[in-house]
């Protein structure tokens, strides 16, 4: 079924949970990724709509919390709607993760996450992200402190590792060792970044290895992915990022090429008006463009139509080439 009508919350499901995050229930086995300038309110509500199970912010800095909240403190806005809620943080040092979680700890999410799977340079020189893979101590220290100090369940992100250090089990064991409450793994190296296969076999031994609940991630493309993945691995729930850039509805187990034309321009006009009333009309349109192009990606688009589609920087005219575009589509 589609349900595009994200203005209305999704009814309860009477359904026993599908698991549990320590005891927070999880209704679902589909998950939008946390994805860093995807994963804002206006797509993550979107996708929750859809079937996406929980709702995990875009990561931020443990540091930036404790020094500049005021800056990034939108990324933790988040509705109702949107429970189970899990604002994931990313640092270096444990103590200053701590830190950063008590104060969004009164942002009333339900869970809070650490990144451990970021291969971004930025990131990984201090030995944030994936960087904490190579320090089992660290992750020990952060897990067991955070655990302590906080009253909700704490999870880890993951990879298989930094590159042929493979350490995905011991890590996973050292987060449930210490107080952890479940485990994504993306199922790639750092060295792989986003390419390559991702090894779907590890996220069947994190799952056999581990009494907390597991969520896999890597090559989800398909709706029919989902159920191949939980098949193989065994795992609680799949993890989907960017498949579900264009396709939201891969949560109600639909494939982008099933959605009729009328069902994605009525998404294209709500996506984006969401996107302006969270961030203000020009920068919700700015940041809105790249979710358009992937929307629309489907279609027979001129190069001048998507120049035109990526370039708009006023809201009116955008819309208004959006019209004319489908016109011509449904003509
Ligand atoms: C643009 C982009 C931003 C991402 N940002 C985050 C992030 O903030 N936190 C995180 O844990 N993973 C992040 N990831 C990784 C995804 O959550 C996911 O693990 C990865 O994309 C593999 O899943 P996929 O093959 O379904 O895309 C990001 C990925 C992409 C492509």
């Amino acid at each position: 079924m589609l349900a595009t009508d994200t203005l209305n919350p999704p009814v309860l499901p009477e359904t026993a949970p599908t698991f549990f995050v320590r005891d927070i229930p999880v209704h679902g086995d589909a998950i939008l990724a946390p994805m860093d300038g995807f994963s804002d309110w206006p797509f993550r509500s979107l996708c929750r709509a859809l079937g996406s199970a929980m709702s995990y912010t875009e990561f931020v800095r443990a540091g930036n919390i404790n020094q500049a909240y005021k800056h990034i403190a939108s990324r933790m806005d988040f509705q109702e709607m949107e429970r189970p809620m899990v604002f994931q943080l990313y640092g270096d040092d444990p103590d200053e993760i701590v830190k950063a979680a008590l104060r969004v700890q009164d942002k009333h999410p339900d869970i809070i996450d650490i990144n451990m799977g970021c291969p971004a340079k930025n990131v990984i020189h201090q030995g944030a992200g994936v960087g904490m893979m190579r320090a089992p101590l660290k992750v020990a220290h952060t897990f067991r402190k955070l655990t302590a100090a906080l009253k909700i369940p704490v999870t880890g992100k993951m990879r298989l590792g930094w590159d042929d250090c493979r350490s995905y089990k011991l890590i996973a064991r050292i987060v449930e060792e210490n107080g952890g409450s479940l485990i994504a793994l993306h199922a790639r190296t750092k060295q792989q970044r986003y390419g390559g296969q991702a090894d779907w076999d590890a996220i069947a031994e994190v799952k056999a290895c581990v009494k907390i609940p597991v969520i896999g991630n890597g090559d989800v493309k398909l709706a029919a992915d989902i159920d191949r993945m939980k098949k193989y691995t065994g795992c609680d729930a799949v993890m989907i990022g960017r498949a579900a850039v264009g396709n939201p509805w891969i949560f109600s187990r639909l494939d982008r090429e099933q959605v009729p034309p009328d069902e994605v321009y009525r998404m294209v006009r709500q996506h984006l008006e969401r996107s302006m009333s969270f961030y203000g009309e020009h920068k919700g349109l700015i940041l809105f463009r790249k979710h358009a192009v992937r929307y629309l990606r489907l279609y027979r688009m001129s190069r001048e139509m998507r120049a035109k589609i990526i370039t708009k920087d006023d809201p009116q005219s955008f819309l208004a080439l959006l019209d004319e575009y489908y016109t011509q589509l449904l003509a």
